[in-house]
């Protein structure tokens, strides 16, 4: 029984053009634009589509305006199938179609899974040199002048009932790394793995939707290479660089046009049966050990709407 992680995941958006110049400069390859639908892939074959919101294809959503609508989780073999097929078959929105077997979750979103297709891949991130290991000699760091990510990581999703919504992943193999209690839960879909292939928020509101969906890149270099690359495209940064105390990953989150926040994330922590899930206090200084409001320039390179924009500070007149 082994859910890998996420193997494709669709999106609505009437706005198939500025999608389409999006995705691309995030760093996806797009494979198929046809029939109000276009098809990505990440390095790894990952899939992400994104298709007009009326498109018959697409599940239910679950709020307004652009938003995801479902998502795909990747399995390893036939039999892990047949296990999920048993725990699902009396869920609400049980469907399937043979290689793909899905239901509604306690948020009303639509989840699925099939034998994952994504590629086995061998792609090197830089080592990083510390006191005591130093793995990169004769080598200097990489700078990226853009990203190419190689999946989907995770995604984030506020819901309203968050204890029904945990139980509901809990039951189907998921576990539970760390917690907001009664206001979070982050999951990782196997005993080992990255720290979070799911997190579900809560707010006082009771607010249903997307959070964001975060992209899988090679090391911290490839966030900010990407990000400036990004940036440099007139995409606007919601939140980063920075990174989060929980997971301790770096990140660089910006605004979608297909619909919530999207993130570029490396090096976040590696967890196995051994890891205790640990309780936290929500919090600015949780979320974020630093990050840079309002992002970097990808132009100066510099922080953005700082004084001295349009200018390197080495430009500065001596
Ligand atoms: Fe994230």
């Amino acid at each position: 029984m082994s859910i890998l992680g996420i193997d494709e995941i669709t999106y609505g958006a009437a706005d198939l053009d500025t999608c389409r110049r999006f995705f691309a400069d995030w760093g996806l390859k797009l494979v198929q634009d046809a029939d109000q639908r276009l098809v990505f892939e990440s390095l790894n074959g990952c899939r992400v589509l994104v298709a007009d919101p009326a498109h018959a294809s697409l599940p239910a959503a679950i709020e307004d305006g652009p938003t995801l609508r479902e998502v795909v989780w990747g399995v390893s073999d036939t039999e892990t199938m047949s296990v999920l097929r048993e725990r699902m078959m009396r869920k609400p929105g049980y469907v399937d179609s043979g290689t793909r077997i899905g239901c509604t979750d306690p948020n009303g979103f639509a989840v699925r899974f099939q034998v994952s297709v994504k590629r086995a891949l061998q792609v090197r991130g830089t080592p990083a040199n510390t006191w005591d290991q130093r793995p990169r000699v004769d080598e200097p760091g990489t700078i990226y002048e853009r990203a190419t990510p190689i999946e989907v990581g995770h995604v984030v999703f506020f819901v309203p009932d968050l204890a029904a919504t945990e139980a509901f992943y809990a039951e189907l193999g998921f576990v539970a790394s760390d917690r907001y209690p009664g206001r979070g839960a982050f999951m990782r879909c196997a005993p080992r793995g990255g720290h979070h292939d799911l997190f579900l928020l809560s707010t006082p509101d009771g607010k249903r939707g997307l959070n964001h969906v975060a992209f899988t890149v090679r090391d911290i270099h490839e966030v900010f290479g990407g990000g400036l690359a990004v940036s440099r495209c007139g995409w606007e940064t919601q939140l980063g660089p920075g990174r989060h105390p929980i997971s301790s990953a770096y990140f660089w989150y910006f605004r979608n046009p297909a619909g919530g926040l999207i993130e570029y994330y490396a090096d976040e922590d590696e967890l196995t049966e051994a890891w205790v899930a640990r309780d936290f206090e929500p919090g600015p200084t949780i979320f974020a050990e630093w990050a840079v409001d309002g992002g970097i320039d990808g132009h100066t390179r510099r922080q953005k709407g700082r004084q001295n924009d349009g200018k390197f500070l080495t430009d500065k007149p001596h």
